[in-house]
């Protein structure tokens, strides 16, 4: 080598994929995320920026230590969030990101085949995520695992390795099933693959195609490249090794790469500077180059010696330690914090902080404090180590601690530093009384107690040179706690935890608890609590403490444990964080937990002359010890009826893009190439609910930072165009001028040459506001009569609707003696969208003021209207595409139009291309939810029939500042309201909420769910009234074939009742039986109850408003025999594309391959519907089938003068000679409905979508946990057009219902009726930090999916049946499950016995589950209303 390179490759640098990359100065601020997506590795996604979705993992590889004897490396493979990885931190680091893996052209790596064709990749954004995930699981256990006969990894391991990857598509099972079926079942992957061995045990295992050719060692599958699996035996001067594609079905014999450890970082370490040498940036010349560099000063120490220079030379705040930079990540990004000089301490190179040392036998413990959680995790779980109470209870406590990814960076001292009062591992340290080393350059070592150390919120006991070294763990019998070493002692350590979400959440309340115990005696010599989530630091209860010393476990004592805890946990109602019953609550339960698990082992081992007066455990409450963990992972079977082999149709075909989805190669809005010269937006958003803008001073801004090119408002729309427009009414303001009526409505927007820069600049705009009072709640608007009126949007015939069917007055004037009647008030909360993908667009003006934009909208025609109409241009000037979404789910329908309108202004001014992605926390912040409900209802029935009589329903949702879709969101509420139940009776009212909320939006069911769930909360009160089970009552009503809805429409092939009827076959699902088994549980178990519920799905198929229910297609016939085909509908993941290629290739007679649908334009078709209400592939699916029937109906006489066997290439050849047409535009119209709103009767549906569901979950009634057992679902999709897909969907939809009724809650600051400690209108769930979406540990561990068999659907293309929304209702068995166990808890509740009907909003938080269930260690009283954003 050269001198010349040999200094350059002494340059800091990084690999990506095997390739080097300089690190210039000037990028400290720069994450490895946005770095990579510089270098146009747009695999990695950004989906939330803050750790949360893992949609940005890639694996980071390093040298962890060289053995200059056998010339060996050990290496550590850690999948990380690129978002939260600052740049520098990965100097001297091999990086793996999606790209370095295989790819669609070359041939897919096993792990991306797995998920592909395990259907576990539908929009596909989450996709690289997982896959690097799982990647690194592969890799750690290739470098750990030896034994030969044993699979390398578990099913448990795969979703362990999986909890930081969230996915809002698929309900997960797809895709844990795919791993596991290749990694687990097949041993894709095998230890003895990954060696190339092919002796002995290998032979035995691996399926070798001839028994002679080696196995490669990425795949397990033959090799023939001569790689024989074992990289170190390659070229070293290789960037990847070769390896052979060809798992799960994959093509073989294709090459791809997997690539290698770098030579030079190998070479860095055997010269024994250490893998990680020291470094320095200064931070590059960011005085007169600020668009370059950053200024941020960086340096990597690699010496205790050299840091605590450092720290001296600049102590406080004039340097920041960076660690894993999981805490310093989010207060940049969120706090806007500013650490202009940063001291990296890496693992691996500070022996002193890196150190774990471990004494099982007397529990002493020393914890360097650079180490991350990930080896303080694996120290502690070691076979050894995990029996030690203590050691065991901190591996556990960092299972539920983030995700993998997190805890793989995140270090020991990271935590404790941050001083955050939720942290959950600062109990532990003060339960256990553990010391902290600290030490400075000046100082030297300093002893603090943990339970010193903490000091305010987030402040410590670290003088400004200071650094945290170690923390220290005391033997279990130290004389501290027992005053003599000679007494016999016996410690017990338990760690608890209760968050919103089981999996990857923060703390409500975490815990440790300590007890020593005199074994002679059974007096207890200490009892050490420590506490998180009840103030604003972590706290040790000392007084219960003292309390506890020298008590014997009575009866008495607990009580005594009880009161303590009451007095010293006590959490004020206006709290940061709210939820204080809850919080209280939680504390005591915790305590209660940990006083059973001392006794249920203490009476064994203190002399039996003192074992008498322990509390005695019952059998019953043995189930309240554990956690609520699962047994295994989620499963399950899918029944659908499979179609002969050559019909395409029918088929259950992968996604058409599952496999560049898998290869990271799929291009999403923000993943295109920019065009030349493009710049960046940012929005400036209002931050009040409700004012007047008195004044916008953006000058400071614009002209203080360089690189900024304009700020642009109302004021710069040109003069043909206009401020205002609107999905339906035209009531909203593209930028607001005098008044903004909710926090977040867009103000202006700031245009600079960086993204960054543009955020900057956007955040230093000024604005004044005269504060009005806002309206935020439905409790609020109702109480000031703030409806949506026709008269305030200037139309007519859109509010005010409301259907009676039969005569309710007249059921509840006469009231007999068997007619009883009840009233109640559903509350429903409302549900953020969470596309993995956030919004993005990119707007360009060209020549002759044409636009193209490209966005990710399921709406391309609106953001057509809005541009032309925003800039007064005609629409034929205007193209908007869209080639794929990230996810949608209806929140990427009439939302995105607003942003992407606003960046078109900047772009006409400025000649210059303009891009605007959205953060996660600004998106959820103002694009809108699904909408929050009220139906207040008062029900009739005949206590001898059992059945409903009348119902008289007033439904409110909160439409928020604008009308946006609200209407019909409304509209579609009151028209479901029925649910599948025949109520004779039915009367149902809607208003339309005007909030200070940002407006509310379509999502998935588009109000349906809303208008079902409270049509079911009413069934489900009245069977608790009539003291019948729930499902007997609801089959009770079912629907019939012909009977008529309460608006008059005849329901024909009604498949409701078929779906139950086969639900109850399904094995094992018996609804009796099913019973039987939650009440044989429940007897024998006082503080884990399970519920049981079924409940039923009917959804009608079309949008409610007549005129979008068309569709065009254009079909294009090439000569080489293949299609092309183009529609107005867009594909986000729900394989619209793949099932309207299926009807083309079948309709053609062409194969699946040869037809291919591009991306959506409405250039190519105009005037297109949202792609929404579920009927995208009814419509589209007819268009094209209408077009390749023209084209069909052109060709037959061709084909008719051919040979038979004449192929269709040939057939489209002689017709273009003979200068026939070969392309066609088809159109859909759908039949069937006459519907209007002055009537109240007709057909608003052209047909139901059916479905049934049956759930059993597990509750414990201490934390609130549930946990979902089993869930089979039985859908009616009549005849499928790809199984795979539908079920897809039903299993996605379904696992997104559940969310909505479990998990996700959206808290928004409401002063008068809400969360009083944040902000009015401040939506506080803006990220997965605080908004948490089903992981793959809520889903139901039995996951079964019928599709029903012998349904036919002749009112849609090829007789299938829309599927997106319907299995979305299913999620509220598992809410009416959890309700039924709730019943049972409060059947037994020694406080409050009382089996009456009680109201539980939704979602069913642990918070409200735990309040609702009561019992003698609950604060408070069960009835009480938990605050709720409605
Ligand atoms: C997605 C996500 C999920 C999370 N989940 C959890 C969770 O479940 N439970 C939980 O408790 N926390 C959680 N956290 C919080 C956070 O990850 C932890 O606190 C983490 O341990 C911080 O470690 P770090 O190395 O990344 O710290 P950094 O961000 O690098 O540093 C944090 C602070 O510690 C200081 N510091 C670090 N080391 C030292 C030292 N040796 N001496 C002096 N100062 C030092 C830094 O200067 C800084 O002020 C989560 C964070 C994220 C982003
Ligand atoms: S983008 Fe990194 S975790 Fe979400
Ligand atoms: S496929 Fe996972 S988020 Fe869409």
């Amino acid at each position: 080598m050269s001198s010349s390179s040999e200094e350059e490759k002494s340059k800091p640098a990084i690999y990506v994929n095997g390739k080097r990359y300089e690190l210039r100065d000037g990028i400290g601020e720069t994450t490895l995320l946005e770095f990579l997506r510089d270098v146009r590795l747009t695999g990695t996604k950004l989906g939330c920026g803050e750790g949360g979705c893992g949609a940005c993992t890639v694996v980071a590889s390093s040298i962890t230590g060289y053995d200059k004897k056998t010339d060996q490396f050990s290496y550590a493979h850690k999948a990380v969030n690129a978002c939260l990885a600052p740049i520098y931190a990965f100097e001297g680091h091999h990086v793996i990101t999606i790209e370095g893996l295989g790819n669609a052209r070359d041939g897919l790596h096993p792990v991306q085949m797995a998920i592909a064709n395990a259907h576990g990749s539908q929009c596909g954004f989450c996709t690289p995520g997982f896959v690097m995930s799982m990647y690194a699981l592969l890799l750690n256990a290739r470098s750990k695992n030896t034994a030969a006969e044993n699979a390398l990894i578990s099913p448990h391991d795969i979703e362990e390795a999986l909890s930081g990857n969230l996915c809002r598509c698929t309900g997960y099972r797809p895709i844990l099933k795919g791993f596991v079926d290749a990694f687990v079942e097949n041993k894709v992957y095998s230890q003895e693959t990954i060696d190339g061995d092919v002796s002995n045990s290998f032979k035995k295992s691996v399926k070798v195609s001839d028994g002679t050719v080696p196995i490669c060692a990425s795949t397990g599958q033959p090799c023939t490249n001569g790689c024989g699996g074992d990289g170190e035996k390659t070229d070293e001067n290789a960037s990847s090794r070769n390896v052979e594609n060809g798992a799960n079905g994959g093509t073989t014999n294709a090459a791809i790469k997997e690539p290698l450890f770098p030579i030079e970082l190998k070479r860095r370490a055997k010269a024994g500077t250490g893998p990680l040498a020291a470094l320095a940036f200064h931070g590059g010349d960011a005085i007169t180059d600020s668009v370059h560099n950053d200024g941020v000063k960086w340096h990597r120490p690699t010496s205790l010696k050299e840091l605590l220079d450092l720290r001296d030379a600049y102590p406080g705040n004039e340097s920041k330690i960076v660690c894993g930079n999981t805490e310093i990540g989010v207060e940049i990004k969120f706090k806007k914090a500013l650490y202009p000089r940063r001291i990296h301490v890496s693992g691996n190179t500070i022996e002193e902080l890196d150190r774990i040392s471990m004494n099982y036998d007397n529990g002493e413990a020393v914890f360097g404090a650079a180490i991350s959680l990930s080896d303080l995790e694996r120290a502690c779980c070691g076979k050894e180590a995990s029996q030690v109470e203590r050691f065991r209870a901190i591996s556990k406590q960092l299972k539920w601690f983030a995700g993998r990814q997190i805890r793989n960076v995140s270090t020991l001292g990271g935590n404790i530093v941050t001083g955050s009062p939720i942290s959950d591992l600062n109990p532990i340290w003060l339960a256990l009384d553990a010391m902290f080393v600290v030490t400075s350059k000046k100082g030297g070592d300093r002893y603090v107690k943990a339970r010193d150390f903490f000091l305010a919120y987030r402040k410590v006991d670290l003088k400004p040179d200071e650094i945290l070294k170690q923390v220290e763990l005391k033997a279990f019998n130290d004389t501290d706690y027992t005053g003599t070493t000679a007494a016999t002692t016996k410690e017990y350590f338990h760690e608890y935890k209760q968050s919103h979400r089981r999996e990857d959440d923060i703390a409500i309340v975490t815990c440790g608890a300590r007890a020593l115990f005199n074994t002679s005696t059974g007096e207890c010599l200490d009892f050490s609590l420590g506490f998180g989530g009840l103030s604003f630091k972590t706290i040790f209860c000392s007084q219960t403490a003292n309390g506890m010393v020298g008590k014997h476990m009575t009866k008495e004592t607990l009580d005594f444990l009880m009161s303590a805890i009451e007095k010293e946990c006590f959490v004020d109602e206006s709290a940061p964080g709210g939820m204080s019953q809850y919080r209280i609550t939680l504390a005591k339960s915790f305590a209660f937990k940990f006083f059973l698990h001392c006794v249920s082992d203490l009476r064994t081992v203190v002399d039996s002359s003192s074992s008498s007066s322990i509390y005695e455990l019952q059998q019953n409450e043995l189930s309240s010890l554990g956690r609520n963990e699962r047994q295994s992972v989620v499963s399950g079977a899918q029944y659908f009826t499979k179609k002969p082999n050559g019909e395409v149709v029918g088929q259950p075909l992968a996604h058409k893009s599952a496999h560049i989805q898998a290869s990271g190669e799929a291009i999403y809005c923000d993943d295109a190439a920019k065009p030349e010269g493009c710049v960046h937006a940012a929005l400036v958003l209002s931050t009040i609910a409700h004012g007047k803008i008195l004044s916008v001073d953006s000058a400071r801004a614009v002209e203080s930072i360089p690189g900024v090119l304009g700020y642009f408002s109302a004021k710069d729309i040109p003069k043909n165009g206009t401020n205002i427009i609107g999905p339906i009414a035209h009531d909203e303001e593209i930028f607001a001028t005098e008044y903004v009526t909710c926090v977040g409505q867009v103000i202006g927007v700031v245009v600079a040459e960086t993204r960054a820069l543009a955020l900057r600049a956007a955040a230093a705009v000024k604005i004044e506001y005269e504060i009005l009072e806002p309206i935020l709640s439905i409790e609020d608007a109702i109480a000031k009569k703030s409806y949506y009126t026709d008269e305030m949007i200037g139309m007519r015939g859109f509010l005010g609707h409301a259907l009676h069917s039969g005569n309710v007055d007249d059921i509840f004037a006469n009231e007999e003696e068997n007619i009883k009647i009840i009233s109640g008030s559903t509350r429903v909360g409302g549900q953020e969208h969470f596309y993995l993908e956030p919004n993005a667009c990119v707007v360009e003006v060209t020549d002759n003021d044409e636009v193209v934009t490209i966005s990710s909208t399921q709406c391309p025609m609106k953001h057509q209207a809005y541009i032309a109409d925003c800039l007064g241009f005609s629409r034929n000037k205007v193209t908007c595409k869209a080639k794929r979404l990230g996810g949608g789910f209806g929140g990427k329908e009439s939302r995105s139009g607003f942003m992407n309108v606003a960046i078109a202004v900047p772009a006409y001014h400025l000649r210059r291309p303009v891009s605007l992605v959205l953060d996660r926390d600004v998106d959820m912040q103002i694009t809108g939810h699904r909408h929050s409900f009220r139906g207040d209802w008062k029900v009739a029935f005949d206590v001898k029939s059992e059945k409903i009589l009348a119902l008289d329903v007033k439904i409110y949702n909160n439409a928020g500042n604008s009308l946006d879709l609200s209407s019909s969101v409304l509209d579609r509420a009151i028209l479901h309201v029925d649910s599948a139940y025949n109520i004779p009776n039915l009367r149902v009212e809607g208003y339309c909420c005007k909030t200070n909320l940002p407006s509310n939006t379509a999502f998935r069911g588009f109000g349906g769910p809303q208008g079902i769930m409270i049509g079911e909360s009413v069934l489900d009160d009245v069977a608790r009234h009539l003291n019948v089970a729930p499902d007997a009552l609801r089959e009770n009503h079912l629907y019939h074939e012909g009977d008529l809805t309460h608006f008059g429409q005849k329901l024909i092939d009604c498949q409701v009742r078929s779906c139950w009827e086969e639900l109850k076959c399904k094995r094992e699902a018996s609804f009796a039986d099913r019973r039987k088994a939650v009440e044989t549980f429940n007897q024998t178990s006082k503080f884990k109850k399970r519920g049981f519920a079924a409940t039923p799905a009917k959804f009608g198929i079309a949008f409610t408003a007549l005129f979008l229910n068309q569709a065009g297609a254009l079909v294009n016939v090439y000569l080489d025999g293949t299609a092309g085909v183009s529609i107005g509908g867009v594909e986000m993941g729900q394989g619209l594309f793949t099932k309207v290629a299926q009807i083309a290739a079948k309709n053609l007679g062409v194969r699946f391959e040869d037809v291919h649908v591009l991306e959506t334009s409405t250039e190519k078709v105009p005037n297109a519907s949202p792609t929404a209400a579920s009927a995208s592939s009814d419509m589209y699916g007819d268009a094209t089938e209408d077009a390749c029937l023209q084209i069909m109906e052109r060709l037959k006489p061709i084909r008719e003068k051919m040979a038979k066997d004449a192929s269709f290439k040939d057939i489209v050849n002689s017709a273009y000679f003979q200068r026939i047409d070969l392309s066609a535009h088809g159109w859909h119209v759908t039949k069937n409905l006459n519907w209007d709103w002055s009537v109240g009767k007709g057909e608003p549906f052209n047909y139901y979508t059916y479905g049934a569901a049956c759930s059993e979950v597990e509750v414990d009634c201490l934390t609130g946990d549930v946990n979902v057992l089993r869930t089979d679902i039985v859908m009616d999709v009549g005849d499928s057009i790809n199984p795979a897909l539908d079920i897809g969907q039903v299993e996605g939809g379904f696992a997104q219902g559940l969310g909505w009724i479990l998990l996700e809650e959206l808290k928004y600051g409401d002063s008068k009726n809400g969360h009083k400690w944040i902000k009015d209108g401040v939506n506080f769930t803006r990220g997965p930090g605080t908004y948490k979406i089903p992981t793959a540990n809520d889903v139901p561990e039995e996951f079964n999916v019928t599709l029903l068999h012998d349904s036919k659907n002749p009112r849609a293309v090829q007789s299938s049946k829309a599927v997106g929304e319907p299995p979305f209702l299913l999620g509220n068995s598992v809410y009416f499950a959890v309700k039924d166990a709730i019943y049972y808890a409060r059947q037994e509740d020694e406080n409050e016995k009382n089996e009456g009907a009680f109201s539980l909003d939704l979602p069913c938080t642990p918070e409200r589950v735990r309040i609702a269930c009561g019992n003698a260690f609950a604060y408070g009283s069960r009835d009480y209303k938990t605050r709720i954003t409605i």
